[in-house]
Formats: C-alpha cells, structure tokens, sequence
C-alpha cells in the first residue's frame, strides 16, 4: 500500500519523518510531493496512491478522478472546504479530517495578530492593551474555545456565539454566550472568526454585522477568507475609520485595501495559523494513524463523507 504526503506547503521535518515511521511501521510505503507548484504534479503523484495527506491542498473531482487506487484521502487539519467530498463519495474514497490536532497554533496566533493589531503593527507609537477589552468569538469549536481562555488568562472579557447552542448553553464563569451574531458584533472590541468556509457561510460576513462593531474595533480573520465578503469590508473600512482588519492569509482584495487603509489592514502572506511544529506532528501524526487504522481495521472515526 502507498501512503502519498502532497503538500504545497511542507510539513516540519519531524512531522513527516514520525509519519513514515507510522506508515512504515504499518508495512506500508509513504511517497512524498513537497513544495509542488503544479497541478499536473498532484495528478501524476497520486496514480498508484492508495492513501492521501493533504494540508490545504486542493482535492478536486480531478484529482480523485486520477488517483485510481485510491482508498482515503486525510486533511491533515480541521477545515475540508478543499476536498471534493462528492467525488470522494462518489469513487467510494473515505475522506476524513484531523479535527482539533492544530487548534491551538491557529489560536495563539488569532492572540498573536490582536496584540499585533494592537500595537500598531510593532511600529513607533502608542498602543492599547487586551486587557479590560472585549473578545467576540464567532463560532465556538475546537479554536474558538482555545482563543477565549487564552483570551480570559490576559483578563479580556469574553463574548461567545455558536449557531448551533443557545447562549445559556454556553455561559460559564468567565465567558458570556449569546444567542446572535448581531449581539456578539455589538459588544465585540476585538472580533476572532472561526467560521469554516462552507456554502452557507461563504461570504456570510458582511457590512450588516460590521457595521454593528463598537469603535475602534479589530476583526481577526483566522478561519478563511472566503467567509468574508470582500467588497463589504472595503466598504465598511472605508465608512468607519476606526476599524481595522487582520487576516491569515490576504483577501483578493488586500492590495487595494492596502493602498486604501494602510496600517489598519494586514494579512499574513501565506497561511500560516497551523504552520508550527507541534500542530504539523500533531496533524500529521493523527492523519498517518486514521489511515492506518482504516487500511488496516476498517476504522472510519472521522469519516466526513458518511
Ligand atoms: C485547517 O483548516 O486545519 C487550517 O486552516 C490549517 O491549514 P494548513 O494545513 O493549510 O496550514
């Protein structure tokens, strides 16, 4: 059985040198695609793949369609929006995801991007503090949680809004639910996205809840662009001066935004939230063992396309 690692952007070495021990372990064959640029390489890659790790990786009805030996397909992080479970489901390939194994690099970073934000981007200046503000967190999975009690440890209050729970459900001591995303906007100095991309939030985010943003409020956008709708930021960012927008990985828009709202905006320049080493051997290690543990048990914990 081969295992293929195709990654456009690597793992750390020691993430993928505990994947083959895993894989080989198993008396199987690991193949690595590293730093590919083109697509024809992927296609060409996965030909006599019976197993896949992807990162954010595009798996496209293309792609399933060329690797003919193809059993399970694994992103090795929490968000699938880059697999085409149809055509998984429909060539009988298991799809799976690594859920939480790279929370917590993504969630210091959403910290990391407020204190950046805050501090002016590390420019001469006088900054604010976290402390005493309060913290939006819009979708409450594995990150949100992780980003609201790193955020209550630096004496932030805390906000919270989850589609699927009421506020009460979520209230605890030190975090407040709420049962809208209107109520969080309002009260949010700093708003923290989790939203995963999927077709009913592409674009969801928009002027209407923006708007609602108390001054001088931040949006850290660590999820996915493409829950935001762009044009409403700009225009948004154009009418209220006060606020600003950071983001892992830029818009389509950010060189406009740049150019129209300097400092105030920033995005990192390749996604980088879960790019550490602990969240590339927890990742990477999870999917290796999935894999294993279906080639060989038939286990489908995990499966996203049931
Ligand atoms: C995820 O959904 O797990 C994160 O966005 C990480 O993506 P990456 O593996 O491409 O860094």
């Amino acid at each position: 059985m081969k295992v293929l690692v195709a990654t456009e952007k690597p793992f750390a070495k020691t993430a993928v040198d505990g994947i083959r021990n895993i894989v080989e372990k198993a008396g199987m064959q690991l193949a690595l695609l590293e730093n590919y640029t083109e697509k024809a390489q992927l296609l060409q890659a996965v030909a006599d793949a019976d197993a896949l790790i992807v990162r954010s990786d595009k798996v496209t009805r293309e792609v399933v369609e060329a690797a003919k030996n193809l059993k399970i397909v694994v992103r090795a992080g929490s968000g699938y929006d880059n697999l085409d479970l149809e055509a998984c489901t429909e060539k009988q390939v298991v799809a799976m995801n690594t859920p939480g194994q790279n929370a917590n690099a993504v969630a210091e970073l959403a910290i990391g991007m407020m204190i950046y934000m805050a501090r002016n981007q590390f420019q001469p200046g006088t900054g604010t503090e976290l402390r005493g503000k309060t913290l939006g967190v819009h979708a409450y999975g594995d990150i949100g949680r992780l980003v609201a009690g790193l955020a209550t440890g630096l004496g932030m209050k805390v906000c919270v809004y989850h589609h699927r729970f009421k506020g009460s459900e979520l209230q605890t001591d030190t975090i407040t639910g709420v049962d809208s995303p209107e109520e969080l906007y309002k009260v949010s100095d700093y708003l923290s996205l989790h939203v995963p991309a999927r077709p009913q939030s592409i674009g969801s985010i928009g002027k209407s809840l923006l708007s609602l943003l108390p001054k001088g409020a931040c949006i850290i956008n660590t999820s996915r662009k493409e829950i935001m709708n762009e044009q409403e930021l700009e225009e948004i960012l154009a009418e209220r001066t006060d606020l600003k927008y950071a983001s892992d990985v830029a818009p389509n828009n950010q060189a406009i935004l740049e150019e129209k709202f300097g400092s105030r905006v920033y995005a990192t320049p390749k996604k980088m939230g879960a790019q550490t080493k602990e969240a590339n051997v927890n990742a990477g290690f999870a999917a290796a063992r999935q894999i294993v543990a279906f080639l060989k048990e038939g286990d489908r914990t995990f499966q996203l396309n049931k």
